[in-house]
């Protein structure tokens, strides 16, 4: 049984995992990304993750998911909005540090190879991944195969534009779906209904569980504070747009969603799919829709789907 190592660089945790050809995690790791500290104090890092997992074992690859657009021929970062990476020879530096040759791909489209081998989308013939985190990333399998577009960037669906000139976006453009249907986004909508409703119930949430988060505006519209039910209100109905535009685009088997935000389950998919079923086109008149679930790999989705990037 052969072994590979999957690499998820995310905008706040590293998360590592020594994976079976399978997809089965045998050992796992995880460590907070400081970003903050440059690329290569970053590269450093994972290779120290990569150097502990390979540690007695016998590894057949290593994949690195990242965000943004890869060149994996080239083994370079080519633009990374989230993580201040401009044309950056990972490969070379990992090379250097580890012996390994590492394999890179897109973190969405990891998570989107994962869920379609074996998790949401096991079975589906195509399936949209989109991943609500610090940002939002874009999967399309179709056929167990990544649609990658003519420069390998194809699927950021994070940045298109939802809301003509609305909020910035770290790309520099205005009004991605990532400044709405992040949870860096619900957490700014969040703040901003603090802001409005000093007596608001989020206040005590948020106190409660050690700051604002993506379940802030959640718990608060459980116990029926009213602008906590505003919040989830607007980012349903942001998130409703993307997905709904994705649908026309794609008509896929399953549109799946993963993220901390995608663990509030049928309070998140109920009425996404209520708006979303509105925004299909001619949905009134087919038999057959797009299917739209949470992810089931959870935070494993990523390592999983690189080590899975590095077999083939
Ligand atoms: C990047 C994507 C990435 C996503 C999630 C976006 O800002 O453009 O490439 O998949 O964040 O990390």
């Amino acid at each position: 049984m052969q072994r590979y190592i999957g690499i998820d660089l995310g905008g706040t945790n590293i998360k590592g995992a020594l994976v079976s050809e399978t997809g089965k995690i045998l050992k796992q790791r995880s460590v907070p990304t400081h970003t903050e500290a440059g690329a290569e104090a970053v590269t450093k890092t994972i290779a120290a993750m990569i150097c502990a997992l390979a540690e007695g074992e016998s590894v057949s690859g290593v994949g690195m998911g990242c965000p943004g657009t890869v060149d994996d021929q080239e083994g370079t970062v080519v633009y990374a909005c989230n993580l201040g990476w401009v044309h950056y020879d990972v490969r070379t530096a990992l090379r250097e540090l580890t012996g390994y040759s590492v394999r890179l791909v897109n973190d969405a489209n990891a998570a989107a190879l994962a869920e379609a081998a074996v998790g949401a989308a096991k079975g589906a013939q195509s399936a949209v991944v989109v991943t609500l985190g610090t940002g939002v990333g874009g999967g399309v399998v179709l056929n167990g195969k990544l649609l990658t577009g003519f420069t390998g960037a194809a699927s950021e669906l994070g940045h298109m534009t939802i809301v003509a000139d609305g909020e910035p976006c770290a790309c520099g453009q205005k009004g991605c779906f990532e400044t709405y249907a992040s949870a860096t986004a619900l957490i700014r909508m969040t703040r901003e209904a603090m802001a409005r409703h000093p007596q608001s119930a989020l206040h005590r949430i948020a106190a409660e569980n050690g700051g604002v988060d993506g379940r802030t505006a959640f718990l608060a519209r459980q116990v029926g504070d009213a602008a906590g039910g505003e919040v989830v209100r607007q980012y349903i109905h942001y998130l409703a747009i993307g997905v709904g535009n994705i649908v026309n685009i794609f008509f896929p088997e399953v549109v799946a969603l993963s993220g901390g935000i995608a663990n509030q389950g049928e309070n998140l998919l109920a009425p996404l799919r209520e708006e979303a079923a509105q925004r299909e086109y001619g949905a009134a008149y087919s038999k057959k829709h797009p299917r739209i679930l949470c992810c089931t790999l959870g935070n494993d989705a990523g390592v999983i789907g690189a080590a899975l990037f590095a077999k083939d």
